[in-house]
């Protein structure tokens, strides 16, 4: 039988220097949803890339004294270096320099140009090269500044093609109404709504005064707008607009396209418009998440105050950097990154909590049984065994939950009431005392079998977000899941008796700030 499939997007990154752990964000809950769904059995199809047309690249190659095409190489290498820093494990990196997806856009204009949705005008007003995107006189204000990211816009006026978006309203707000969990968190979605119902205006998809992009294919003179280019991604990084169109056929419709709320407007309202013109199903959720905020304001690369994820990674260690970002901005919310938070987390929930508990059951299960894991036995489970495995199964359970929704916060909060229940069973049970009394043999055995359970479906649970820890306490529990991880592993029991247990080194030394 088929297995059931998933397919995730992140946005496609404009290739600049100022990679940040606020795109760190975006793709690492995508990679964590990933491997979260892959241990649910999916087949599953992860998507990044970069964005590398337009205007704004273009000026920043001038810059740098490069061709565009040299800029984009460079930078394309230094974000790859960066995902697989992070232990991101993208299936596909798409670049919309590449043949095949400017294939795939050249179809998608000739589809909705061929259907008379696409029509020649002039365009005056004004732009943002930043955030590459058109705004309203009322938009701009007297200031005349960008609404989303505060830069000087500019006025242009040149030809272009123009999209007929405005036609599409009534039936976009439709789907919108029908699907609600198409736009996703709600409030994301009542926003949404409302920019459509203030009125869906016509859509400049070409530009002519300069020539980084992918030509109109019905007119050289002009290229497609970068916005329109880089949606399109979505599908042709699938082979849409190829001979082979294996994947396409697999994986689209998206199940989710990840993004922070700044684009969510490109994703919910203008990608789907494309989609419904090009006659090519949307996608089933447009998740907009929050931003990684600083106390001096939005991370953002525009504005230069940045935090580099490879700094901290090379401070910290990837899982606590992963583990930060999941746990710390609360689902499709703002939250903030500082330094001393950081540490904060570490120092709490990595060392105290979960490296404590696997250091202190692996080292009581070579004191009292030589290394090797004791047997849980058959006599009946006293109150606090009883309670811990209840626990392990509810956690389960609700990790689970709010890992469906996107929601790694509540996620790990959840796994964390596992890991302190069973740092405070360790004192309800009190084994050092039970190991003076060979009368206590068993119920001591019992309790240490209760711990590396807990141990091994903690380890489970934050296999997603920190996919680099599993093997470490494997080492030291002697568990070797065969065939991968898999939610069926989370099923009480799975800790055989006589497993080699042996101590290794802390998994999260404290940090001393
Ligand atoms: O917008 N907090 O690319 P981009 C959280 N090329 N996420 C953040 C963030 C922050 N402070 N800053 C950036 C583009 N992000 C286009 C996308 S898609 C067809 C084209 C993340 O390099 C977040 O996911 O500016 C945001 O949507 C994305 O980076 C923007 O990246």
């Amino acid at each position: 039988m088929d297995r059931e499939r998933f397919y995730i997007t992140t946005p496609i990154y404009y290739p600049s220097a100022n990679a940040h752990i606020g795109h760190g964000l975006t793709t690492v809950l995508a990679d964590a949803m990933t491997r979260y769904k892959k241990m649910r059995g999916f087949e599953t199809c992860f998507l990044t890339g970069m964005d590398e047309h337009g205007q704004k690249i273009a000026k920043a190659a001038a810059l740098a004294g490069k061709t565009p095409q040299r800029h984009v190489d460079d930078m394309a290498e230094m974000w790859q270096n960066l995902w697989k820093k992070l232990k991101i494990e993208n299936d596909i990196f798409i670049r919309t320099t590449e043949e095949r997806h400017m294939a795939g856009v050249e179809k998608i204009f000739n589809t909705i140009y061929e259907k008379g949705d696409v029509y020649l005008s002039r365009y005056q007003g004004w732009y943002c090269v930043s955030c590459e995107a058109y705004y309203t006189e009322r938009q701009v204000g007297k200031e005349r500044i960008c609404p989303d990211c505060g830069k000087a816009v500019e006025v242009i006026e040149e030809e272009s093609y123009f999209f007929r978006m405005s036609k599409y309203q009534d039936v976009l707000l439709k789907h919108i109404e029908e699907n609600p969990d198409f736009i996703q968190p709600a409030s994301r979605r009542n926003e949404m709504v409302n920019f459509v119902k203030s009125g869906l205006e016509d859509l400049c998809i070409s530009r002519t005064s300069f020539d980084w992009g992918i030509p109109v294919p019905v007119n050289g003179k002009h290229v497609i707008y970068v916005w329109f280019d880089a949606l399109s991604n979505y599908v042709t990084a699938l082979g849409y607009g190829s001979g082979d169109l294996s994947l396409y056929d697999a994986f689209w419709p998206a199940d989710v396209h990840l993004m922070a709320k700044d684009i969510i407007r490109f994703h919910a309202v203008i990608w789907p418009v494309i989609l419904m013109a090009a006659d090519i199903p949307l996608p089933k959720k447009v998740f907009g998440h929050g931003w990684v905020m600083l106390d001096s304001g939005k991370m953002s690369k525009s504005t230069g105050n940045v935090v580099d994820p490879l700094v901290l990674i090379e401070k910290y260690g990837v899982a606590a950097v992963r583990y930060f970002l999941l746990r710390d901005i609360p689902s499709g919310q703002d939250g903030y990154y500082s330094e001393d938070a950081l540490i904060q987390r570490i120092n709490s929930d990595l060392a105290n909590d979960y490296g404590n508990l696997v250091s202190r059951t692996v080292a009581m299960v070579e004191k009292y049984f030589d290394g090797e894991a004791p047997t849980c036995g058959d006599a009946p489970l006293p109150e606090p065994d009883m309670e811990l495995r209840a626990l392990a199964e509810s956690v389960t359970d609700e990790a689970a939950e709010y890992m469906e929704k996107l929601d790694f916060a509540n996620a790990m909060t959840a796994v964390f009431k596992l890991i302190s229940r069973a740092n405070k069973y360790i004192d309800e049970t009190a084994p050092w005392v039970l190991a003076k009394d060979p009368a206590m043999r068993d119920r001591l055995g019992k309790v240490l079998y209760h711990l590396l359970e807990a141990v091994r479906i903690a380890t489970l649970l934050l296999a997603p977000a920190m996919p680099n820890i599993p093997e470490l306490v494997w080492a030291q529990i002697g568990y070797w899941p065969e065939g991968g991880l898999s939610w069926d592993l989370l099923a009480w029991g799975g800790t055989k008796q006589g497993q080699r247990v042996s101590k290794g080194a802390a998994l999260f030394p404290r940090i001393d700030a």
